[in-house]
């Protein structure tokens, strides 16, 4: 049994305490699908004030729902089509304040009001998005940002090895 307690005063240090449960609980497997699955599970539990986190594949240039906490959501998402195919297309993180005002928001979940969307690449290649939603306007800021998209976890997509010590942190 995994009991992870993950509570922090500020940002970086939660995150660095994601990191590094998130390091044990993928380090020596090499299933991707198991490890995307934990790497949710476990950002949904640490976490405070979101309702939806997952991961959307690069599935022969579309993106394609993998694991994820939360409500059932869209299974196929175009590259350039809200705000995970932002960027998908763009490969540049989507820090949105207010998901109603971004121009082809894709709702899921009714009460999503602000995410985050980090690009997963790795040598020169995009393996796909982390997709973090919150119910609160402006959830996340440059803190998640730093958090959540330093060093993808893109080992956990293709499940060829455990993650870099280095993730999130760069
Ligand atoms: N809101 C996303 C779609 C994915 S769900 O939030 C899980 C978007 O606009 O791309």
């Amino acid at each position: 049994m995994y009991d992870f307690k993950i509570e922090a005063a500020d940002k970086p240090t939660l995150y660095r305490d994601i990191a590094s449960a998130l390091e044990g609980l993928v380090t020596g497997e090499p299933d991707g699908i198991a490890n995307m699955a934990n790497a949710a599970s476990l950002i949904w539990e640490s976490l405070p004030d979101i309702n939806w986190v997952g991961f959307y594949r690069n599935v022969g240039g579309e993106l394609i729902v993998g694991p994820f906490q939360g409500r059932p959501a869209c299974v196929r998402i175009p590259f350039g089509s809200g705000v995970c195919g932002a960027a998908a297309a763009t490969r540049e993180v989507q820090l949105v304040e207010d998901v109603h005002a971004f121009p082809g928001h894709i709702a899921c979940d009714n009460a999503s009001n602000s995410e985050i969307v980090v690009p997963i690449v790795r040598d020169g290649e995009l393996l796909g998005v982390l997709d973090i939603d919150s119910p609160k306007h402006a959830r996340f800021d440059g803190e998640d940002q730093a958090g959540s998209s330093l060093r993808p976890p893109g080992m956990i997509i293709t499940g060829t090895g455990s993650l870099p010590a280095s993730w999130p942190a760069k």
